[in-house]
């Protein structure tokens, strides 16, 4: 029986694979696509997962756009790392898949009142916690939230916060205190799914132009990965959220103590995890702390070939 989600994202190149997956896994049934303000605006974050819709042929999903802004502040963006359309690389050209609905939160809320699911996000937590404070009954809807974020040590836009959970550390802890199960995939397991030369060549062996068009957003990837952090290969961190869902296996998750640090001088964005119980509190999330890296990378492979025409 398929697993229903939604998948809340802003793509971004790593979201543009996760979508892949997502449309194409049998253990998962899309129920629709929200985007949001993350790895570049709104407006750009929408038209790619527009645009990653007409490349891979994904019809029939709903595509939603939610905020525009996090809960505090004006947000963020990661131009220097997904560039200024937000999925530089391919030449994409204007987007044809329509928009569904641009009251996003409304979208989602009587999404879930009529069937129940797991949400899946692979940006800032924005959408899911303003649809938890405008919809509060939806929550016994959500049957999990499963996030690429954060990480059990250092992050990726400062020291210690990565980005998704930095661009909106607030509505990262209203999720995390909402009651439902919550998943993290964070950075230190999202970073051993190098998109490495051998995954490229196998990508481009499909040879279809959605094969290309990956190989070519890999690309991109790997410079400005090159390029900021001295990776040897880009790590495609979303699709690690939706594979968790998709085939539990791949990831392996230890349940644990995880709290968003909300008011740290250097620390805001953290996200801090007791892997040892030293505080005692009660541990409140499955944290992802390894990686089936061959079998991660043969679902990304035949999602890109069963979604190729
Ligand atoms: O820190 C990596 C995460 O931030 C990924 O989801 C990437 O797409 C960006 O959203
Ligand atoms: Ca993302």
């Amino acid at each position: 029986m398929a697993t229903p989600i939604i998948l809340d994202c802003d793509p971004g190149h790593d979201d543009a694979l996760a979508i892949m997956l997502a449309a194409a896994h049998p253990a998962v049934r899309l129920l629709a696509i929200s985007t949001v303000a993350g790895n570049q605006t709104l407006d750009k974050t929408t038209a790619n997962a527009r645009r990653i819709c007409d490349v891979a042929s994904i019809t029939g999903v709903p595509i939603v756009a939610g905020r525009a802004f996090p809960l505090r502040g004006r947000g963020i963006v990661a131009a220097d790392v997904h560039g200024e359309s937000g999925l530089d690389g391919p030449s994409l050209g204007p987007p044809v898949t329509p928009v569904t609905s641009t009251d996003g939160i409304g979208y989602l809320r009587d999404l879930l009142r009529a069937e129940p699911a797991t949400v899946v996000a692979t940006g800032p937590l924005t959408n899911i916690a303003a649809l938890l404070l405008a919809a509060p009954d939806v929550a016994e809807r959500i049957e999990r939230i499963v996030f690429m974020g954060g990480s059990t040590g250092n992050g990726n836009v400062t020291p210690y916060a990565e980005f998704n959970v930095y661009a909106d550390p607030e509505a990262a802890d209203i999720v995390l205190h909402s009651g439902i199960p919550v998943a993290m995939c964070g950075l230190d397991v999202t970073h051993l799914a190098l998109a490495d030369e051998a995954v490229c060549e196998r990508i481009a062996a499909i040879g279809s132009p959605l094969a290309r068009v990956c190989v070519d957003l890999l690309g991109f990837f790997a410079g400005t990965y090159r390029d900021i952090w001295g990776f040897p290969a880009p790590p495609l961190h979303d699709p690690v959220a939706v594979a968790l869902v998709a085939e539990p296996g791949v990831v392996e998750t230890v349940r644990t103590r995880l709290d968003i640090e909300l008011t740290g001088t250097f620390t805001r964005g953290a996200t801090v995890v007791d892997r040892y119980a030293r505080t005692g509190r009660p541990p409140n999330a499955d944290v992802a702390v390894g990686l089936d890296v061959a079998r991660f990378w043969d679902l990304v492979v035949t999602a890109v070939r069963t979604l190729s025409t």
